[in-house]
């Protein structure tokens, strides 16, 4: 009896079988562990690049809305501009509506911010003048595209274009007025310069 007892109650045997027993449970954790692990890191990326998405479709939403209107003359101004001797860029100061701020009104540049199709208008008033004309071109990058022009010896007109341009990011549109020509604006606003992104491509 005492032998069987020493048998059944050997530390050695108990403490062996137990660390074994341990060791497998432990190995199961790890294993648990790890395909724990690998999941959380699958769906962290995946949620990663889903916030890239999210993060680009806002952009593209935003970069979509692009419209500027302004007339020639700051608030409260009145006058001629020009004649000048060579063809001078025309700044339109009075800012009417500038969504997405493509439109600089201290240069007078409208640069594209996203590649699409954007339309342009320019209204360009001149008292006549038996030798200067009233006249402005719109130029893309610097090369003329469409020209505003009227000329006559007296009264007023307003002459007017308009453009559809296909424009890549970073493209720079502005007026250049005419060489010898002069240009009329007042409280008013006749002489105003407005554009706006018809779609993006
Ligand atoms: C997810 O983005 C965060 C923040 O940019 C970064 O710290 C983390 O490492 C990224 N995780 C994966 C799995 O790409």
């Amino acid at each position: 009896f005492f032998v069987k007892l020493c048998f059944f109650f050997d530390p050695h045997t108990v403490n062996t079988k137990g660390l074994e027993v341990q060791k497998k449970e432990f190995d199961k954790l790890k294993e648990q562990h790890q395909a724990h692990a690998e999941e959380l890191l699958r769906v962290q990326t995946r949620a990663n690049v889903t916030e890239k998405q999210v993060e680009a479709l806002r952009r593209e939403g935003e970069v979509k809305k692009v419209a500027f209107s302004a007339s020639l003359l700051a608030s409260g101004n009145q006058g001629e501009t020009g004649p000048f001797n060579t063809r001078t860029p025309l700044v339109f100061r009075h800012v009417v509506s500038n969504i997405g701020n493509a439109y600089n009104p201290n240069t007078g540049f409208f640069t594209a911010p996203v590649k699409g199709a954007y339309h342009f208008e320019f209204y360009i008033f001149g008292h006549g003048h038996a030798s200067y004309p009233a006249a402005a071109g719109l130029t893309r990058n610097g090369e003329h595209i469409f020209i505003a022009y009227e000329h006559q010896p007296s009264h007023g007109a307003n002459s007017a274009n308009g453009v559809t341009l296909l424009l890549e990011v970073g493209d720079v549109i502005f007026l250049r007025q005419w060489q010898n020509s002069r240009i009329y604006d007042n409280i008013y606003c006749h002489t105003t310069f407005s554009g706006h992104l018809l779609f993006t491509m």
